[in-house]
Parts: C-alpha cells; sequence; structure tokens
C-alpha cells in the first residue's frame, strides 16, 4: 500500500514523525513523504526534521509564505501533479494547517482517499483559520483518527458515519514519548545557563489574533511583563511575531536573555528552538503559557501547569485530565492565574485516555486492516 504523507508546518513535523517511522517498519506499507514547504526556515523546517529523525521528504513544494488564499492554492496547484504520478492508495494529513486543507482537498478530487489524523477537534470559533481547515478537511475525508472522546462526538453531530472515525490516542504523545532519552540530553539548560532548580516560565505567542493586532499584543506583553517581575519568562519567539516586535531577521539578543535569567525576572527573547530544546525547557518549567494547541497536550503529558491565552479550546481533553487552564486574554486574569499557578502544585487526573505512546501504531493496523481496497468510504 502506498501512502502519502503531507507536511507543512512545524506541528505538523511533530506528527508526521510517529507516523512515518510506525509505516516504514511495515512490510505492507511504502510510505512517501511531501514536505509543503509552508514553514522553511532551519529553525522552523530543517531543525525538527533532524530532531525527530524524519527521512528526507521525497517532494518538496516550496510554497513558502502568502495569504491564506494564496498558499492554500498554491499548495493544491504544486501538489496535484505529484499525486498524478505516484497514484498513491491513501493521502494521509495531519493537524489543521493550510497545508492539511489544501493537500486533503486535491487528493479527494482525484479520487484518492484521505486520512485525517487529529479530526474532529472543535474550537466552535470560526475566526480561527484553523477551524475552517479542521470542518472542511474533516467533512470529506474518509478516515478520521481522533486524539480524544470530544472528537467523536463533534464527528457524529456532523453527519459524519461512525465507521470512518477511529479513537486512536495522540501521535504528539508518541513523538514525545518516544524522544525523551533525546531531549532530557538537551543542551538547552547549559546555553541559557540555567541551573537544576532555577525556577522560570515558557511563553509562546503565535495565534493571528493575539500577535497581529498590535494593541493586543502591547496588553499580552504588559500582562506577562507583570508576571516576569514574579518569575523569569524565557519566550523563543515565533517568526510571526519576531516583525510585530521590530524584532530583525537574525535578531539575536543574548545580553537580554543573560540579563532576564540571572536576575530571576524579565522576558528573555529567543530566537525558535528546535523540538528537543523546546521540549527539554517545557519539562523543567514551573508553568507555561501559550496560545498554541499542541502545548496544551505536551503539558499536559509534562505534568507542567499551562495557562492557554485564549478564550477557547479544541483540545478539552487537557482540562479534564491535565494541567491545561484556558484562561482568556484579559490582562488582569493573566496576572492572577500566573501567580496563582507559581502557588499551587500542579493538579492533573492522569494522561486522558489512550495519549501512551502507540497511536502511531493504532493508526498503522487499522491502514493495514483496511488494506488499499477498505480506505474509501
Ligand atoms: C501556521 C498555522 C498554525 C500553526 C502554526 C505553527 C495555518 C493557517 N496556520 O501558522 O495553525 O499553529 O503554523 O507555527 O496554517 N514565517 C517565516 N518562516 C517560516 C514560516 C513562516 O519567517 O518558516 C513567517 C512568514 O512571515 C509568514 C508568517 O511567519 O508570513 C506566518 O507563517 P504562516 O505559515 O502563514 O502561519 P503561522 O503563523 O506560522
Amino acid at each position: 500500500m502506498r501512502i502519502l504523507n503531507v507536511a507543512g508546518a512545524r506541528p505538523n513535523f511533530v506528527k508526521i514523525a510517529p507516523l512515518v517511522r510506525e509505516m516504514r517498519r511495515h512490510p505492507a506499507i511504502v510510505p512517501l513523504l511531501v514536505h509543503t514547504g509552508q514553514h522553511y526556515d532551519e529553525v522552523m523546517s530543517g531543525q525538527l526534521f533532524r530532531d525527530l529523525e524524519i527521512p528526507a521528504p521525497d517532494f518538496n513544494l516550496e510554497v513558502g509564505s502568502a495569504s491564506h488564499a494564496a498558499q492554500t492554492a498554491e499548495v493544491m496547484r504544486r501538489l496535484e501533479p505529484v499525486l498524478l504520478s505516484t497514484r498513491p492508495d491513501l493521502v494521509l494529513v495531519v493537524g489543521d494547517v493550510n497545508s492539511t486543507l489544501a493537500a486533503t482537498l486535491t487528493a479527494v478530487k482525484l479520487g484518492i482517499p484521505v486520512a485525517h489524523v487529529e479530526a474532529g477537534l472543535r474550537s466552535f470559533d470560526r475566526t480561527m483559520p484553523e477551524e475552517i481547515n479542521r470542518v472542511l478537511t474533516d467533512a470529506i475525508a474518509d478516515l478520521l483518527f481522533v486524539t480524544e472522546e470530544s472528537g467523536r462526538e463533534h464527528l457524529l453531530r456532523e453527519g459524519i458515519s461512525a465507521d470512518k472515525i477511529h479513537f486512536v490516542g495522540n501521535v504528539m504523545i508518541d513523538a514525545l514519548m518516544t524522544f525523551r532519552p533525546h531531549w532530557q540530553n538537551s543542551a538547552v539548560f547549559d546555553r541559557l545557563d540555567l541551573h537544576e532548580n532555577q525556577p522560570y516560565a515558557v511563553l509562546t505567542l503565535h495565534r493571528p489574533s493575539n500577535v497581529d493586532d498590535p494593541t493586543n499584543l502591547t496588553k499580552l506583553l504588559d500582562a506577562l511583563q507583570d508576571v516576569a517581575r514574579h518569575i523569569p519568562i524565557v519566550f523563543p519567539v515565533h517568526p510571526r511575531v519576531r516583525a510585530r516586535l521590530g524584532m530583525q531577521e537574525e535578531a539575536r539578543v543574548p545580553t537580554r536573555d543573560a540579563d532576564a535569567l540571572s536576575a530571576g525576572k524579565g522576558i528573555a527573547y529567543l530566537d525558535p528552538l528546535g523540538y528537543l530544546d523546546f521540549i527539554a525547557l517545557m519539562s523543567r518549567a514551573r508553568l507555561v503559557l501559550t496560545d498554541s494547541g499542541g502545548i496544551q497536550e505536551e503539558t499536559t503529558i509534562l505534568g507542567v501547569p499551562c495557562l492557554t491565552l485564549r478564550d477557547n479550546t479544541e483540545r478539552p481533553a487537557t482540562v479534564t485530565w491535565g494541567t491545561n487552564r484556558v484562561i482568556g486574554t484579559d490582562p488582569r486574569r493573566i496576572v492572577e492565574e500566573a501567580l496563582r499557578a507559581l502557588n499551587h502544585s500542579p493538579r492533573t487526573n492522569g494522561p486522558p485516555p489512550l495519549w501512551d505512546g502507540q497511536a502511531a501504531s493504532r493508526i498503522v493496523k487499522v491502514l493495514v486492516e483496511r488494506g488499499p481496497r477498505g480506505l474509501i468510504s
């Protein structure tokens, strides 16, 4: 069975890694990998491929950055000839980025079945580009692999038949567990001069709703600066935010890094980190503040308190089972919740069901059992 896997942006690479690894082990499967090029920087792409031991892609579409319409269209235009020449039995897409939707639409129109990994998540906020990508991808995909029970419920409510849906766990957690010995050996602490018991928090921001409007971004950073009077915050800056903060392409601010961490307060602005360094950094943090989706899941398994700076989450299992609290973006609330989190030990109800590092093997088992003929619904 020829399976063409598609990945485009940073969180896609984390999800595709355990899947390709598992497929390569299986004699019945010939995996191919397409990198759409939605993310292309060394730190956003090359470093992740190395950290996660992902083989070099068979095709790189090099679409780069553009408006949503142009980026989506360009993935479709460049993927179509690849699908026509390779004629896979299945296209597998992950997550909710523009590349996910574009690849799904292209394959389905050519009559090639599509499997969507991480299906069914819903924020019910249609101003989020990812929500549109999720709803549309799930509506036309043939096989839907869900990470949590809410995913199955949403899909059934949207009229998708139960035999397309498989609850398999979370491939992002497979990656976290598989690479544990690697990230536990990360040199990031030495590089940042962080000693073993030094308290610090980690911050990530990249959602358009938080960072594209300068007033919102300034308000958020002011609140975080208040939090940083109590604990230093390490902030690897996503390229989307870099320009908005007036930082240059190659911005390195080592003196401010050193200042914040050695002074025990303030925000240390860093370039984006690789996968292993970033997980290592989160694993020893007292607190993580984020607007990312995947980080809510990773902190759940790491047992590190997570405050989600959004009004909603499409990943409710991280709140029910994990360490996540969805607190919105009101500056006063951010400071209150951060101080509360710093003064209380994290509570968890244990890992969410099936977040055990075996999701990729469950997915491959379903694909093999169905066989090429059983893939089209
Ligand atoms: C994308 C995904 C988002 C995901 C995020 C993870 C969509 C709609 N959004 O958002 O769901 O959570 O990736 O990071 O698919 N840029 C670079 N170098 C890169 C990539 C981007 O400098 O390698 C800059 C470009 O200026 C670009 C901007 O970052 O315009 C945003 O990149 P884009 O891929 O459009 O969206 P993200 O915000 O990264």
